[in-house]
């Protein structure tokens, strides 16, 4: 059974450009219910912590530093089938190759620069929820 809770973060740049509210209208219209909501500045290490799956990888120093260059907006989203569905919703990690009308076709730039993060599975959902919220901000 696929879970009902997925995690998201709006990057930083999209912050900067002024994008914020219009992620989150979007992803109220599409139905997902926003179940917490915060804005946070990561360290260098919290963020290297956060993508730890990725520690290693050749773009790994380059995600990290953007990631903590200027807050992020982290968010607990429910629906259905939540995980699958929003990382359609968001579009291909390549604004380039996402679908028109996707978030990251409308408010990426580059493959760094996405706009937004989907969790990839239920159990990452979980552990990113948990990362960023405790079950007392969870509504
Ligand atoms: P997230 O929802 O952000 O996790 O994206 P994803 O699941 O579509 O991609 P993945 O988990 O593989 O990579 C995590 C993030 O690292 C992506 O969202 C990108 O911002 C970044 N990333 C992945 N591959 C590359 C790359 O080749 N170059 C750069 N600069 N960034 C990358
Ligand atoms: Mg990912």
């Amino acid at each position: 059974m696929t879970g009902k809770i997925t995690f998201t973060m709006i990057k930083p740049s999209a912050i900067t450009a002024g994008f914020t509210g219009n992620i989150l209208l979007k992803i109220e219209e599409g139905g997902y219910k926003i179940k917490a909501l915060k804005k946070v500045l990561l360290s260098k290490e919290q963020a290297g912590h956060f993508y730890d799956m990725h520690r290693g990888k050749p773009f790994y120093e380059e995600l990290t530093d953007f990631m903590s260059s200027g807050p992020i907006i982290a968010a607990v989203l429910e629906m259905e089938n939540a995980v699958d569905s929003f990382r359609t919703f968001i579009g291909a990690t390549d604004p380039a190759k996402a679908e028109e009308g996707t978030i990251r076709k409308l408010y990426g730039k580059n493959m760094g620069e996405n706009a937004v993060h989907g969790s990839d599975s239920d159990e990452s959902a979980e552990r990113e929820a948990g990362f960023f919220f405790s079950f007392l901000e969870r509504y």
